[in-house]
């Protein structure tokens, strides 16, 4: 029997005793805009040759680079839910507080990364969305505020993110488990197709740009000679597979196995990744599935206080036991 990503929310929504309905709408507005932009995706390589013709489109509005349309598209969708009263975007510098009343009384904020893994776009490799969902604490019937959003990772309500990658996935938790749906184009539905994800407690795969080792910390260099030792009793040594689009890379450890790491750099103390709309979004699905997200450092991900919207941190996310010996390298400068 098929069961649809709305059928799905509604019939969880039992799990949430005091719950109105309103992160069910929410969650179904994001399914939706998913909807639109994986259509976007989907030709995104025949808009670029409709393109180098006349740079309008047939609308004769100008062709929008798909992270900003993504944008776009999420935010319109969010703003009709009735539920959320303003975001969080990568492509904003300031939050976007929805103005009408309707939404002014919505009790949900949305920390998104509309478009992840945009150098990925012109070559058709995977990339995807990432989002965040948190109960405000501004008061309900009032414009969103900053401090709605700098909450940390422990107080999302939900967290997802869609991957559009050989077939189009949503993969989400409201911290009962995570679950994915495949999106079937035929019938234009998600469908549950991956029921309570378990990351397994190891794996054989580590992701990381070593195009950067020569600036990587001591201990993550080590952690890197570990990784590709031989000692087949630990399955040593790993694959390397690094795509460069946070979701595809995170979705494959999920399901095989595996450690993510995006480490501070000399160039960067904070490393790349964002925390309110990459990190832990990534770091409550990873732990609802049995794995681990820390800062590389110690600190549970989830335990970060954030104090400004674009925030980086650096981001040691998977499998608990490569996450685990991962931080042994940092703390006992392993190797
Ligand atoms: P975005 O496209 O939203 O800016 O995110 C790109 C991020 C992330 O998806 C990926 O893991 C990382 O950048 C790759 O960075 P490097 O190219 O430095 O490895
Ligand atoms: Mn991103
Ligand atoms: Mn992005």
């Amino acid at each position: 029997m098929i069961i649809t990503l709305n059928e799905f929310i509604i019939e969880r929504q039992v799990d949430f005793p005091y719950a109105k309905g309103e992160l069910t709408r929410l969650l179904n507005h994001i399914g939706i805009a998913a909807k639109i932009v994986n259509r976007e995706v989907n030709k995104a390589g025949l808009v670029d040759i409709l393109g180098i013709a006349d740079t309008n489109n047939v609308h004769g509005e100008q062709q929008k680079k798909l992270d900003v349309f993504a944008d776009e598209k999420f935010i319109n969708s969010l703003k009709s839910s009735a539920e959320c009263c303003g975001i969080a975007s990568e492509e904003e510098q300031n939050i976007v507080k929805f103005k009408s009343e309707m939404a002014k009384n919505g009790k949900y904020v949305v920390a998104i990364d509309p478009l992840d893994g945009s150098s990925n776009i012109d070559v058709n490799v995977s990339i995807g969305t990432i989002f965040a969902i948190y109960r405000r604490i501004s008061q309900v019937g009032h414009i969103a505020e900053d401090k709605d959003f700098l909450q940390e990772g422990t107080k999302q309500v939900a967290a997802g993110y869609i991957i559009y990658g050989s077939s189009t996935m949503m993969v989400y938790t409201t911290g009962r488990g995570v679950n994915g749906f495949t999106l079937d184009p035929s019938i234009g539905e998600f469908c549950l197709s991956h029921k309570n994800i378990k990351i397994p407690v190891s794996g054989n795969i580590y992701s990381i740009n070593e195009g950067n080792y020569i600036k990587f910390p001591k201990a993550v260099k080590k952690y890197i000679k570990y990784c590709q030792e031989n000692d087949p009793q630990t399955n040593r040594p790993y694959t390397s597979r690094y795509i460069g689009s946070l979701v595809a890379d995170f979705h494959r450890n999920l399901l095989k196995g595996g450690i993510f790491i995006y480490p501070k750099t000399a160039s960067a103390k904070n490393g790349k990744l964002r925390l309110l709309y990459e990190c832990n979004p990534m770091a409550f699905i990873v732990e609802q599935s049995g794995g681990m997200a820390t800062d590389g450092n110690g600190t549970r991900i989830m335990d970060l206080k954030p104090k400004s919207l674009h925030q980086r941190s650096p981001f040691f996310v998977g499998s608990r036991n490569m996450v685990m010996k991962a931080e042994e390298f940092v703390e006992n400068k392993l190797g």
